[in-house]
C-alpha cells in the first residue's frame, strides 16, 4: 500500500533541508543563514520568471488584465526580496569574514536566474552571455532568454495593436531612427498617462511594469548598501571592484520610455488633456 500524501512528502522537505552544505569546517554559525538566504532568493527568482513568462504570454494574446495581475505578483515578491536583504545585516562583518574566503570565486554576480530576469525584462547584455559560455546548465537557458522578445517588446507590440504609435527598437537601424522610435514609444506612454480612464487597461499594465522596474532597482540599492556595510570597499568574491561596480548598476532601467514619458508631462496635460492627441 502506498503511503498517503503528507506535507513533508509533497514539499520534499527531507530533500529541501538537506541542501544547505556549509563549506566552513567546523561550520560557521552564520554560514547557514548565508546559504538559506541565497537559496530562498533563487526560489523566488524562479517564481518571478514564471510570472514574467505568464505576463508575456498574456500580452501576446491581448489579455492585459492577466499580464497586469502576474506583474503585480512579481512586484509583491520583489518587496519581500528587498526586506530579505536586511536579514543578512544581523550578521556582523567580522562573522562574515569568518567564512567569506571559502566562497571565492563564487558570487551573486553568477546568478543565472537574476540574469534571466534582466534579459526577459529588457536588459540584454552580450557580455553576460559570454561570462556563462562554459556553464552547461546556464548557457542554453540564457541564450534562449536572450533570443526571446522582452517584456518591453511585448508591451509596445500590444500598444501598437491598441492603435498607439509605438514602433519597436531595431539595432540594425541608424542611431537617429532608433532615437526617433524611442521618442514615439515614450509618447505612446504619455498618451496612456494622459488618458488613463479611456485607456485604463493599458494604464494599469504600464504602472505594473514601472513598479517592477522600480522595485528591482530598489533591490539593487539595498544590496549595495548592505554590501558596503559588510565589506566596505573590498573587491568582490566574483572579482569585480565590489561596491564601486555595484553603484554603476543602480541606474539601469528595464523600461526607460516609461520613465521618460513623465518628463514629457507638463501642467497643461492636467488642465487640458494630451496635446499630442490632436495630431493623430
Ligand atoms: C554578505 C552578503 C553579500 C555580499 C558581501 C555581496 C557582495 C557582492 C559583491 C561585492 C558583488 C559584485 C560582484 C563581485 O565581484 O562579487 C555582488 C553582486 C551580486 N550579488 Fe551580492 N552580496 C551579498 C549577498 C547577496 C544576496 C543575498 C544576493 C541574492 C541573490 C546577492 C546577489 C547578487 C547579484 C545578483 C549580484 C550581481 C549584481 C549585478 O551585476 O548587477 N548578493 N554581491
Amino acid at each position: 500500500m502506498t503511503e498517503p500524501l503528507s506535507y513533508n512528502k509533497y514539499l520534499r522537505v527531507r530533500d529541501l533541508i538537506a541542501l544547505q552544505d556549509c563549506l566552513s569546517d567546523p561550520a560557521h554559525h552564520d554560514e547557514l543563514l548565508f546559504i538559506t538566504i541565497h537559496q530562498a532568493y533563487e526560489l523566488w527568482f524562479k517564481q518571478i520568471l514564471h510570472e514574467i513568462d505568464a505576463a508575456a504570454l498574456a500580452l501576446g494574446e491581448d489579455r492585459a488584465p492577466l499580464a497586469t495581475r502576474a506583474l503585480a505578483r512579481v512586484v509583491e515578491i520583489e518587496k519581500l526580496l528587498v526586506t530579505q536583504i536586511h536579514i543578512l545585516e544581523t550578521m556582523t562583518p567580522i562573522n562574515f569574514l569568518g567564512f567569506r574566503d571559502e566562497l571565492n570565486p563564487a558570487s551573486g554576480f553568477q546568478s543565472m536566474q537574476f540574469r534571466e530576469i534582466e534579459f526577459s525584462s529588457g536588459l540584454k547584455d552580450a557580455s553576460v552571455l559570454r561570462a556563462f559560455e562554459t556553464d552547461e546548465f546556464a548557457a542554453p537557458r540564457l541564450r534562449a532568454r536572450f533570443d526571446s522578445p522582452t517584456l518591453g517588446e511585448a508591451f509596445y507590440a500590444y500598444l501598437t495593436r491598441k492603435g498607439l504609435d509605438a514602433p519597436p527598437d531595431d539595432a540594425s537601424l541608424d542611431e537617429g531612427e532608433r532615437q526617433r522610435r524611442y521618442g514615439q514609444r515614450a509618447r505612446a506612454v504619455l498618451e496612456i498617462l494622459t488618458h488613463f480612464e479611456s485607456r485604463y487597461e493599458e494604464y494599469q499594465l504600464a504602472e505594473s511594469l514601472i513598479a517592477h522596474d522600480e522595485h528591482f532597482s530598489l533591490w539593487r540599492y539595498h544590496h549595495v548598501k548592505m554590501v558596503e556595510r559588510m565589506v566596505g570597499s573590498k573587491r568582490g568574491t566574483g572579482g569585480s571592484e565590489g561596491v564601486g561596480y555595484l553603484r554603476t548598476t543602480l541606474d539601469k532601467k528595464f523600461f526607460p520610455e516609461l520613465w521618460e514619458a513623465r518628463t514629457y508631462l507638463d501642467t497643461k496635460h492636467g488642465a487640458a488633456g494630451c496635446p499630442f492627441a490632436g495630431e493623430r
